[in-house]
């Protein structure tokens, strides 16, 4: 007969909302950035809660926070969680749910099925969203992967331009040691998230299991010009950066949208120098994101991309150049977590279809060392990397009950 998994519906409320105290924006956002005292005051109370829960807990040298349930048999953990930080401002739901998701299924595991055979872990990574520093590229388990070079602590920088040794000593945590985060021992990851885009909903349904997720290509381009008087100096003299630059940015978007789903392109972030009305600038500075399931295409189109960037300075005179900030190529689930998943979701009677993944998470850096997969929850009105972000408890519940169920099939 198949195992029910009963979640405390109201137990989840309460954490979803008492998380997002840490970091809160307006009524419904948040804006918790890795390393700030806001993000330290969350991994504490994820530490508070899995140490309630009977787990035994600890923060690893780059700042993740674990929590562990102890398997009858040796060998390699099976891992659940998310990332503890937001986007700025983002909504109380991506990464968080996740953390909060793993904490509620080993809380409930434990309570209803007793000790596991399998060692059972989550992790409350440190950082996915670099929405402090532009180059963090999932630090939290790129340091649990081995995956952090030995300069990037001393090299990358915040938009203020701190350094991430000097965030990391400023919450008590040593950047020396960040090697020391690195694990061997786990054998599946598995991820549960909010699905932050709008096909579930489209569908009628509450959870997906996440067959793969896209690549990713960050650009940072600058194109310079000459500052000069706006009123005084005629169009036909100036150097003006920002006509090639728009250029730039309305052709990018429009390849992208041209092509059409799965392939996606944008431009989310600009700087204008010095940015004043009365001043023509002298660099135009902006971002480029483009993602692609498949890897040949994502190449394709960003080759397209740079093209087009070359093109558009070359005609305008307008010297350009761009550093690729991040780079991540396309992965897949496990097929078999994929299968294990659907089935737990059979079993709790939980309606559940799935789909790829239009966001990219830190399942894609625990591949290179464990097998991953995911668990969706519907989001509202597909809406996410924004305080508008929602998810309903009803939906959380359902995902958890997933995700727990599917935990208990691997380690029980
Ligand atoms: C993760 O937050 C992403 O940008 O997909
Ligand atoms: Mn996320
Ligand atoms: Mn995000």
């Amino acid at each position: 007969m198949a195992v029910q998994v009963a979640i405390d519906h109201e137990l989840v409320e309460r954490m979803i909302h008492d998380l997002a105290r840490y970091g809160a924006w307006g009524e419904t956002g948040v804006v918790r950035k890795v390393y700030t005292p806001e993000w330290a005051g969350a991994q504490q109370q994820v530490m508070r809660w899995a140490e309630e829960a009977g787990l035994h807990t600890w923060q690893d040298a780059v700042g993740n926070v674990w929590a562990r349930l102890q398997g009858r048999e040796d060998g390699p953990s099976i891992v659940t969680g998310s990332h503890i930080d937001s986007q700025a401002p983002g909504g109380r739901f991506d990464g968080a749910l996740g953390v909060i998701a793993g904490l509620v299924a080993l809380r409930t595991l434990r309570e209803q099925f007793g000790t596991p055979r399998r060692t059972l872990e989550l992790v409350s990574f440190c950082e996915e969203e670099s929405s402090r520093f532009p180059a963090t590229n999932f630090w939290g388990s790129r340091a649990v992967t081995g995956l952090i070079g030995p300069e990037e602590p001393e090299t990358l920088r915040d938009y203020d331009g701190v350094t991430i040794a000097d965030a990391m000593r400023a919450v008590g945590l040593d950047p020396g040691r960040i090697p020391q985060a690195a694990r061997d021992d786990i054998e599946v990851f598995i991820e549960l998230h909010v699905e932050q885009g709008p096909i579930l909903e489209q569908q009628g349904l509450p959870i997906a299991v996440v067959t793969g997720f896209p690549g990713i290509r960050h650009y940072l381009v600058e194109v310079r010009g000459r500052a000069d008087h706006a009123g005084a100096m005629p169009m036909d003299l100036r150097q003006d950066p920002m006509l090639a630059a728009a250029e730039m940015i309305s052709a990018v978007i429009a390849r992208a949208r041209e092509i059409g789903r799965p392939a996606v392109t944008t431009v989310g972030r600009v700087l204008v120098q010095p940015n004043f009305p009365a001043i023509i600038p002298e660099k135009v500075s902006f971002t480029i994101d483009v993602r692609h399931p498949d890897s040949a295409r994502l190449a394709d189109l960003c080759a397209a991309h740079e093209q087009t960037l070359r093109t558009i300075a070359s005609r305008h005179g307008r010297a350009t150049s761009w550093q690729i900030t991040t780079s991540h190529p396309p992965c897949s689930s496990d097929p078999e977590l994929v299968r294990l998943l659907v089935e737990a979701a059979a079993e709790q009677g939980i309606p559940a279809t799935t789909m790829p993944s239009g966001a990219v998470h830190d399942a894609q850096r625990m591949a290179h060392i464990a097998r991953v997969a995911m668990v969706f929850v519907r989001s509202v009105g597909g809406r996410s990397h924004t305080p508008a972000e929602f998810t309903t408890t009803d939906d959380a519940v359902a995902g958890i009950r997933v995700l727990a169920a599917g935990l208990r099939r691997l380690a029980y």
